[in-house]
């Protein structure tokens, strides 16, 4: 089957796109981690870190989306998705965590689990539609007072 023309596919990202996922992690989440730490996690064998760069976007080939985890004997941690503001709710997110699942269940893992802020709507309902269930939570456990909700999925 081809794929659509305006929907990109998820392609590996590795060292040399430490820039780019600064740049996408500084506009979506106004900086989750530094430079040195993605090109630790671009450089970690155990990370997989997945992109989107659709190439109708100025600059050629921008990094629009990114979704990343890491695989911890049968486990796979996601830890951290990001879509660019100007490109949500067109489902890249899916997309790019289906595919990060994918790699995933390739890699051997059974289960998949992440935390995520309960007051981060976007972020609970996307997980909720991938079928993540919520089995932990730690009360105000982020700065903002928000409970951390620990998710799992079987993979
Ligand atoms: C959370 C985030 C990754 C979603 O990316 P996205 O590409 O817009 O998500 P999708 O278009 O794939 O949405 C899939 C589903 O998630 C839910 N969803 C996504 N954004 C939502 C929002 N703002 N409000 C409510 N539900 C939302 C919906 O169920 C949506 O399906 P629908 O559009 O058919 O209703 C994006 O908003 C983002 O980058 N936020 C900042 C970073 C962040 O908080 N990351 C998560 C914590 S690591």
């Amino acid at each position: 089957m081809r794929p659509e023309p305006d929907r990109p596919l998820p392609t590996p990202l590795g060292p040399g796109d430490a820039e780019a996922c600064v740049d996408l992690d500084r506009s979506a989440f106004g900086g989750l981690w530094s430079r040195s730490q993605w090109a630790r996690e671009l450089a970690d064998p155990s990370s997989t870190v997945l992109g989107l760069r659709p190439d109708v976007v100025p600059p050629a080939n921008a990094l629009v989306a990114l979704a990343c985890g890491q695989t911890i004997l049968d486990e796979f941690h996601l830890t951290a998705v990001a879509v660019a503001p100007g490109w949500r709710r067109q489902g890249l997110a899916l997309v790019l965590l289906e595919a990060l699942l994918a790699e995933a269940r390739r890699r051997g893992c059974l289960r998949a689990t992440l935390e995520v802020d309960g007051g981060n709507e976007a972020a609970v309902r996307l997980y909720g539609r991938l079928g993540f269930r919520t089995e932990g939570i730690r009360r105000a456990y982020y700065r903002s007072g928000g409970d951390a909700l620990i998710q799992w999925l079987e993979l």
